[in-house]
């Protein structure tokens, strides 16, 4: 089948409102919220953890407006450590997303490659203390949390026009070949190199999208991405003859975006991106780039375990002390 061209909006603005959408249109959606205040991507972003998940909330209600019955809702996620406390991102985003009427459908574990994380290696500190109660996991997993609005309509594909559903068809032997019938995904992640387009956004690697894309959705449906970051679910969604609407709420991502997307080749025959800068845009990249700086210089100083967050380090110096208090 020959592919028709694609349409993709790019929305820059709060994604708790999405007016640009029809009511149960969406077909798919795929993101990875902003990681909550995490240390080297977004420090200071929110107030407070209530006020992350007041968007969630407002965001979510919002979502069940867009997505079509049936449909898939997928969150690529983690608890986040700051400033040594963990946060219950995962736990709180599941039951955001049931509170709002969605069906928890799923789990899958990503799993990166040892080594290739940029984590903090908390687990050093048994090496310098190889007693109990020193141990601190390094963290190598996020969770893909998948949702479902009600219950899919199987009668969709007798529907279907035949060469859409037969160029929707899932690849088995990709499918068995690299394991997608499992709830662990291994899955190599993107490491925000200096120089890397994606220096500071935490993107995902394409082939979360890719194989969420092909699992769920049918050729020329369309994908919703509410948190776009750089762009790589529009990206995908576009390699796979998928349309898409993204929201971003910094307009100052919009030159990455158009990098990752190639926009500047794109010739007119062919697909359509459209960027749309709404009043509630914010430009956000270069001030939390300059705190990222900020609280990289006073991390290095303050421990041997190059990301770890300050007040971690400044509670196991506490433990320390009372540890070498009660043994004296
Ligand atoms: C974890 S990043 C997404 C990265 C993306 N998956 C990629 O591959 O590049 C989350 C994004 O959400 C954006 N964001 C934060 N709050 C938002 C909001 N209320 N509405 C829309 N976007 C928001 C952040 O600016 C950030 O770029």
């Amino acid at each position: 089948m020959e592919m028709s061209s694609t349409q993709h909006t790019i929305i820059f603005g709060n994604s708790k409102n999405m007016k640009e959408i029809n009511d149960e249109s969406v077909h798919l959606m795929v993101t990875s919220p902003p990681y909550y205040n995490a240390p080297f991507d977004y420090p200071g972003l929110f107030k407070s953890y209530e006020e992350f998940l007041q968007l969630m909330a407002d965001f979510t209600t919002e979502l069940y407006r867009v997505l079509a019955s049936g449909r898939i809702a997928a969150f690529v996620t983690d608890d986040m450590l700051v400033n040594g406390k963990k946060f219950p991102v995962v736990a709180d985003i599941t039951k955001i997303m049931v509170n709002t009427g969605f069906n928890y459908r799923d789990k899958i574990i990503w799993r990166k490659p040892e080594g290739y994380t940029r984590i903090s290696r908390r687990s050093g500190v048994v090496l310098q203390h190889p007693y109990p109660m020193y141990f601190y996991p390094d963290n190598i997993q996020e969770s893909i949390l998948i949702f479902q609005k009600g219950k899919f309509d199987y009668n969709y594909l007798k529907r279907l026009d035949t060469a859409i559903k037969e160029s929707s068809r899932i690849d088995i032997g990709e499918y068995q070949g690299n394991k997608w019938h499992l709830t662990v995904w291994d899955i190599t992640n993107v490491l925000p190199l200096p120089g890397r387009i994606e220096e500071g956004v935490a993107a995902f690697p394409e082939e979360i999208p890719y194989r969420l894309i092909k699992l769920f959705s049918f050729i020329g449906e369309i994908v919703l991405d509410p948190f776009l970051g750089s762009g790589t679910t529009t990206k995908v969604a576009r390699m796979l003859g998928r349309n898409s609407y993204g929201y971003e709420l910094d307009s100052e991502l919009m030159d990455i975006i158009k990098k990752k997307l190639n926009y500047d080749q794109i010739a007119l025959n062919e697909d359509r991106i459209k960027f749309i800068v709404r009043e509630d845009a914010q430009r956000l990249r270069t001030d939390i780039r300059g705190r990222v700086a900020k609280q990289r210089s006073v991390t290095k100083r303050s421990t041997p375990y190059s990301r770890k967050p300050v007040k971690e380090e400044a509670s196991l110096r506490l433990l320390e002390r009372r540890r070498r208090w009660i043994t004296r």
